[in-house]
């Protein structure tokens, strides 16, 4: 007979279950998921049929988009076809680069901040790729997937875990790809890492650490780009504001969303100070910026728990004076590796408790994508992460292959940076990641070593 405070407690537990099925959808763990009606997850990695070419609409060519412009214009069966910005000379700018690689003139969607909704209503596209500022990602997905096309969004897809419910329950219902680009899981040393994993050579994994450390105070209060909206975040928002950076080349190594998922995070931020020295020291005295107050802690840190038992270390500090680093270490049972800076220790193999350099690993576990020749053959050299994301993005729906990132992962590795402000808001109290695939984590294949 289960004891009576066992007893209340199923009986309050069967209740919440049964008002969630009357809800809608249920998580795996039981949870519901309000106002939600999803049917299973696929039961295989979701693929689409094989496109001769792709033929793409770009929406927001600032900085970034731009910069994918250019990429994509140099992969076969890449076509840019529409063009939308709100400033219709960053449109005009990407009209050159498109017309000067060849390609016949892209129309452009020029008339304000829902003119990409025109764009994917009339357009006859394959993919709307989106390089906006973060609040625009996920509506432009939306407009993408419910007109028939398939979405791609810079990091991070999200910045609330109901728009990664929302970006999962659309791909599902309309059949589509939607993958967040993040481009470092494709950087060399992560896909080096990627493959020691692979092969064992690090043993099983334990433990990972992953950051955004960038020091960004120059930036966020630039006149231009996303100086132009990127700070704003910091005055109502403190967490983890750019998570996938780190997580995601950590998150391939665990097999997330492919054989386990995280199940829960703590996090903690630090006082406040970067952006309001940065404020007083280099704005003049009647700059209205002067009268903004920020929130963001200038370091967060997280700690996820997967659910196999696996840590994760993860940490943003974008407001202080300090060099680049993403941290990327794994940590298995037979070894660790490590990037800023970049060293490996493999036990039997490595010198006593000493580190190596990754030279000589490179001359034997290169990442395959690292040394195609196909891919040189297009990229002139070996591309780089940012090819390398877009070319596989491009090969993939070329070919009707799953994507190496899908909807899940998305979700999964964008609704940190919500769950960070809630455990911040609320003296580091543990939040539930929800499990995006519901249930599918279990029998979804890890992603392979892809050849290009
Ligand atoms: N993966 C990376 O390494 C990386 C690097 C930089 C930026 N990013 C991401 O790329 C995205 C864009 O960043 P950025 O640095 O290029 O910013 P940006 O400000 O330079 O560019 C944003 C562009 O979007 C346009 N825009 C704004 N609202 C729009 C709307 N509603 N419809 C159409 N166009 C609109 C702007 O006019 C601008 O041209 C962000 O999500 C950022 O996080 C990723």
């Amino acid at each position: 007979m289960p004891r009576d405070t066992d007893r209340r407690e199923f009986l309050k537990l069967s209740a919440l279950a049964g008002v969630g099925a009357a809800l809608g959808a249920m998580t795996s763990t039981g949870c519901a998921i309000p106002g939600r009606r999803l049917n299973a997850a696929p039961a295989t990695p979701f693929a689409a049929p094989p496109l001769d070419v792709v033929r793409i609409g770009f929406v927001g060519v600032g900085g970034m988009g731009t910069h994918h412009v250019r990429t994509l214009l140099r992969i076969d069966g890449a076509q840019i076809t529409a063009v939308c910005d709100i400033r219709p000379e960053h449109a005009e700018r990407a009209k050159k680069l498109v017309m000067d690689a060849g390609q016949p003139a892209p129309t452009l969607y020029t008339r304000g901040e829902r003119d990409f909704e025109r764009l994917c209503a009339k357009e006859d596209l394959d993919l709307v790729f989106t390089a906006t500022p973060w609040r625009w990602h996920v509506p432009v997905c939306l407009a993408a997937m419910n007109n028939g096309k398939h979405a791609a969004t810079e990091v991070p897809a999200a910045t609330t875990v109901e728009d990664c419910w929302a970006l999962v329950e659309t791909a599902e219902k309309t059949r589509r790809h939607c993958v967040m680009m993040e481009n470092c899981c494709y950087d060399r040393a992560e896909m080096l890492c990627l493959n020691l994993v692979r092969r064992g050579l690090l043993g099983e994994v334990l433990h990972g650490e992953g950051g955004y450390c960038h020091d960004l105070r120059g930036i966020k209060f630039s006149p231009h780009g996303e100086g132009l909206w990127r700070r704003a975040h910091s005055e109502t928002r403190d967490g983890n504001l750019y998570p996938t950076h780190g997580l995601g080349p950590v998150a391939q190594c665990m097999d997330i969303n492919r054989g386990d998922r995280f199940d829960y995070l703590v996090s903690m931020s630090s006082p406040s100070r970067g952006l309001q020295l940065w404020q007083q020291e280099h704005l003049a005295p009647d700059d209205p910026r002067r009268n903004e107050d920020y929130v963001l802690g200038d370091v967060n840190v997280c700690l996820i728990k997967t659910v196999k038992g696996r840590t994760i270390y993860l940490v943003h500090d974008t407001n202080l004076p300090r060099p680049y680093s993403r941290l990327h270490t794994v940590q298995g049972t037979r070894g660790i590796f490590e990037k800023w800076p970049s060293r490996v220790h493999i036990e039997g193999r490595s010198p006593g408790h000493g580190w190596e350099t990754l030279e000589e690993y490179y001359a034997e576990f290169e990442h395959p994508l690292w040394k195609s020749e196909a891919v040189k053959k297009v990229s002139g050299g070996h591309g780089g992460m940012d090819f390398l994301e877009d070319y596989r993005l491009i090969q993939c729906l070329r070919r009707g292959l799953p994507l190496d990132m899908d909807v899940y992962d998305a979700a999964a590795w964008s609704a940190v940076s919500e769950l960070t402000e809630r455990s911040v808001a609320d003296r580091s109290r543990p939040m539930d990641v929800p499990d995006f695939t519901r249930g599918r984590w279990k029998s979804y294949p890890p992603l392979g070593i892809v050849e290009a």
